[in-house]
C-alpha cells in the first residue's frame, strides 16, 4: 500500500496536492458552491453567525488558530478557538449568534466529541464538524457537515488531514464572510488563489531532496526553536508539533516577536532555529528577530518566498519557496516543515509511522 514510499507519511505528504484538489472538487465552481459545500441547512444557520467557536485537538487545533487569523482579517467575523480539553471543563460564555465549529481528522477524538455533547444546553446558532471520516461520531452529531477528502490518514502525524482541513477552513471563511458583505471579487480572488494551491503544494514537495540535506543538521540536536508571525505563528506551532511526534527532538514554536520576552535567552550555537518567511507585510519584522538569532550564534534555517530576498549567509541557510499569494501561504507553508520533520525522524531511526506513546485516535480522555 505505500507503493513507492517507504512510509505511510511520506506517501501521505506527497498525496496532498491530490487530496486537496478531491476537498475542492466541485465545491469551488462559484461563490454559492461554496456555501452549498456545508450542506443544505448551511445558508439558513450562516445567516444568524455573529461569532465562531472553534474546538479541536493537536493538529487540527493548529488549523483552528489559522482559522481564526482569517476569520477576523478577511471576514471580520470574531472567533475564538481553544482546545477541546481545556474548552470542556471550564465555565464559557457563549456569544449570541455563535457558530460552534469542531475540526477533526477522525471524528472520533473523545474530547472534542465530548465537547460537541456538551454544546446542547447551549445557546449555538449551529453546529458544524469538519471532519475527515464519514459516518464518524462528530459527524453523526453535527448538523452541519464538510467532509475534508484527504482519504485515509495512516501515519500518526497527521499531515494530509491539516492541508485539507485549512483548504476547508478557507471556504467556511468565504461562506460565512459572503453572508456579512465580503465582496462577490474579494471572494473570487481567494478561490483563484484555491485553484492554484494543488500545484503550489506540489512545487514544494520538489524541495524534498534540499530538505533532506538540511535535516541532518538537526540529527544530533536536543531542542530547535520555531519561529514564525501572524498567520504563519500556528504553521510554527504545527512544524514544532510533527517534530516533536516523531523525531523526539524538543521543540518549541513562538511567535517571533516573543523571542525577547524569554525564548532568546535559550538560543545559542546549539539550538537551530527554523523559521517561515513568507513574502508579507511581517517580513521586515520577522527579519530583525532573526538578527537577534544571529546576534547569539543561533543557526537559523529559513523557509523564504524567493521574492522576499533574503539571502543564505554565515550561519543562515535558506530555502526558497515559488510566489505564494498572501491568504493561502499558510497551506503551503506547511508542507517543507513536514518534510524537514520526516527526515530528520527517518535519520534518527525512529518509528516514524508509530511514533512511542501516541495513538492514531485518540477516543480516552
Ligand atoms: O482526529 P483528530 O484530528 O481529532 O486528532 C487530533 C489530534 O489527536 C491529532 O491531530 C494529533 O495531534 C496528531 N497526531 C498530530 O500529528
Amino acid at each position: 500500500e505505500k507503493g513507492e514510499y517507504r512510509h505511510y507519511m511520506q506517501k501521505e505528504i506527497f498525496e496532498q496536492p491530490a487530496a486537496i484538489q478531491r476537498t475542492l472538487e466541485d465545491r469551488i465552481d462559484s461563490p454559492q458552491s461554496v456555501s452549498d459545500a456545508f450542506g443544505e441547512r448551511a445558508t439558513a444557520i450562516f445567516d444568524q453567525v455573529r461569532t465562531v467557536q472553534i474546538v479541536a485537538c493537536g493538529t487540527s487545533y493548529h488549523a483552528g488558530m489559522v482559522a481564526r487569523y482569517w476569520l477576523e482579517a478577511l471576514a471580520g467575523i470574531p472567533c475564538q478557538v481553544e482546545v477541546a480539553s481545556e474548552f470542556r471543563y471550564r465555565q464559557h460564555v457563549v456569544p449570541e449568534g455563535t457558530l460552534f465549529v469542531t475540526i477533526s481528522q477522525s471524528g472520533e477524538t473523545a474530547d472534542t466529541l465530548a465537547a460537541l455533547r456538551d454544546t446542547d444546553s447551549n445557546n449555538y446558532v449551529g453546529r458544524l464538524a469538519i471532519c475527515n471520516v464519514d459516518g464518524s461520531s462528530l459527524v453523526r452529531e453535527s448538523e452541519l457537515v464538510f467532509l475534508t477528502k484527504a482519504g485515509p490518514e495512516i501515519g500518526v502525524a497527521s499531515t494530509k488531514a491539516f492541508t485539507t482541513q485549512l483548504t476547508a477552513l478557507l471556504m467556511l471563511v468565504m461562506a460565512l464572510g459572503r453572508r456579512k458583505g465580503m465582496a462577490d471579487e474579494k471572494i473570487e480572488s481567494i478561490l483563484n488563489e484555491l485553484r492554484q494551491l494543488p500545484n503550489l503544494i506540489e512545487q514544494a514537495t520538489s524541495l524534498d531532496k534540499p530538505i533532506e540535506q538540511l535535516s541532518r543538521a538537526f540529527v544530533e540536536k536536543h531542542h530547535t526553536l520555531f519561529l514564525g508571525r501572524g498567520v504563519q505563528f500556528p504553521v510554527a506551532l504545527e512544524g514544532a508539533l510533527k517534530l516533536k511526534e516523531i523525531s523526539y527532538i524538543h521543540a518549541e514554536a513562538y511567535p517571533a516577536g516573543e523571542l525577547k520576552h524569554g525564548p532568546l535567552a535559550l538560543v545559542d550555537k546549539d539550538m537551530p532555529v527554523v523559521a517561515v518567511a513568507p513574502n508579507d507585510e511581517l517580513l521586515e519584522k520577522l527579519k530583525s528577530n532573526l538578527q537577534e538569532v544571529r546576534a547569539r550564534g543561533g543557526e537559523l534555517y529559513l523557509f523564504a518566498d524567493r521574492n522576499a530576498h533574503v539571502k543564505d549567509g554565515e550561519g543562515i541557510h535558506v530555502l526558497n519557496l515559488p510566489a505564494v499569494p498572501e491568504i493561502i501561504a499558510p497551506i503551503v507553508y506547511t508542507v517543507p516543515l513536514q518534510l524537514l520533520s520526516y527526515h530528520v525522524a527517518v535519520l534518527r531511526g525512529t518509528d516514524v509511522d508509530q511514533p512511542r506513546n501516541l495513538a492514531k485516535s485518540v477516543t480516552v480522555e
